[in-house]
């Protein structure tokens, strides 16, 4: 499924021998649930724990979308968005099909221009919405929802609105569940014990994942069989404590950003996932690695150059998709004007690789450290393992620096500024203070 290689990061295997009893700290404190934050351990066991019954809710009502509507307004932010977002560009076509149901993002952004274009698209089309808030309460998708809400009661009248509206949110609490018992709309739950940024496994990314015709049965196979391997592997063969160690090795030697790279740009999303589970997860305390994404070769023409030669603070995490899915070969020109002929019969993934290759070892010879993540291929069941991979590994590295993996203290303060500014009742005080400063 995966294997991470960690030879050209520097670490010796003796270093990585000498991790076992940190790294193995680190994992009685996840698995026993003992360390900060071990109430939102729900996530741990899930995809052998899952809401079976819900599950199956998610089947039907996204085949139910699919029959009768042609785009799906996915509602949500941060971890209530970007896992759908991650595992959908990840498996679709880089070209939309003919007919295909479209799963469109929104609520993501304040932008008043994305908006109104997507309302505007959507006026001649047949949608339905899905709004995700674990909150119920959170102002970019709430302000969005009332948006395309008013464009769907406008189109359907409010009974068969509210019959095109699902909502994923908590069981009991938030402005969005009395919304939904109110109005009758279909819900799916998002577990007490799971967070935003580990949620993807859930309703939060199933429901809009299966409407985007991926198959969700085998995403859960593959984050099974990697929490049977996070959990049993000993540490020799335990590719999520080896990743967790290379990066605490990392952080140890002083270095401050970690890159995440693909050279298959439809993982990018994954990084922006990954981004902010290791960003939210381990930022905090004044501690914690950057997590940065660049794809390849694309970005290696635009900061390939800070990379080999700017301030040496980063490492960089290589994906590498061992098998692609699909193969083009470069034919033999019968003038060889491009001066290419030198490659006529390989594939282009041969060069895709050998561009990884040189420019790993170019990055080394440089004083950046490049492990890689061998990824057999990118289908539901390898995606799968790939996130629970990252989940398991973000917890360990987090209790091995002594973090909270679970809690995000620090985005309050952009929301109490913006209240204040926008005038929220109760924060008059704070508005005063705030505009004396712009
Ligand atoms: O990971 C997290 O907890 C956050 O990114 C949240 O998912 C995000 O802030 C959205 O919150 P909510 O789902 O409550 O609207």
């Amino acid at each position: 499924m995966l294997k991470f290689d960690y030879k050209n990061t520097g670490v010796t295997p003796e270093v990585m021998a000498a991790s076992h009893d940190k790294v193995m700290q680190a994992y009685n404190t996840l698995v026993n649930k003992s360390g900060a934050g071990n109430d939102f351990l729900g996530w741990l066991k899930w995809p052998t724990e899952y809401d079976k019954e819900e599950f199956d809710r998610v089947l039907k009502c996204a085949k139910k979308i699919r029959e009768d509507s042609e785009v799906l307004v996915v509602i949500g932010i941060g971890g209530s968005y970007l896992g759908a977002k991650a595992v959908i560009e990840a498996l679709k076509g880089y070209f939309p099909k003919e007919k295909e149901l479209e799963v469109i993002f929104a609520g993501h952004t304040l932008s008043s221009t994305y908006t109104h274009q997507l309302l505007t698209y959507l006026k001649n089309k047949e949608f339905s919405i899905n709004v995700i808030s674990k909150s119920g309460t959170t102002t970019e998708p709430a302000v969005a929802f009332r948006l395309f809400k008013e464009l769907l009661v406008q189109k359907y009248g409010e009974a068969e609105a509210n019959k095109r509206i699902y909502a994923t949110t908590d069981l009991v609490k938030g402005a969005l569940r009395t919304q939904a018992n109110e109005l009758g709309y279909v819900t799916f739950n998002v577990p007490d014990d799971i967070g935003g940024r580990y949620s993807v496994f859930t309703g939060v990314g199933l429901l809009p994942i299966a409407c985007a015709g991926i198959d969700i049965e085998a995403l859960m196979e593959g984050a099974r069989l990697a929490q049977v391997d996070c959990y049993e592997k000993p540490f020799v063969d335990n590719e999520a404590m080896k990743y967790a160690v290379v990066r605490n090795q990392m952080y140890n030697n002083e270095k401050t950003t970690e890159i995440l790279v693909t050279y298959e740009p439809k993982l990018s999303f994954i990084s922006e996932w990954w981004k902010q589970l290791f960003g939210e997860s381990e930022g905090k305390d004044g501690k914690g690695l950057f997590p940065a994404s660049l794809v390849y070769s694309t970005d290696l023409h635009s900061l390939g150059q800070y990379v080999q030669e700017g301030k040496r603070i980063m490492f960089e995490t290589v994906i590498n998709v061992v098998n692609p899915e699909e193969v083009a070969i470069i034919e033999k020109a019968d003038s060889d004007l491009d001066g290419i002929n030198y490659l006529a019969g390989t594939s282009l993934d041969f060069v895709n690789k050998k561009a990884m290759q040189g420019t790993i070892l170019a990055h080394v010879d440089g004083g950046v450290p490049n492990g890689v993540i061998n990824l057999e291929k990118i289908d539901a069941l390898h995606i799968g393992y790939l996130l629970y991979f990252f989940m398991f590994s973000c917890g360990l590295s987090c209790y091995m620096l002594d973090i909270n993996p679970f809690n995000q203290p620090g985005v309050e303060s952009y929301k109490k500024n913006m209240f204040a500014l926008l005038g929220k009742k109760g924060y008059e005080e704070l508005k005063e203070e705030l505009e004396k400063r712009l």
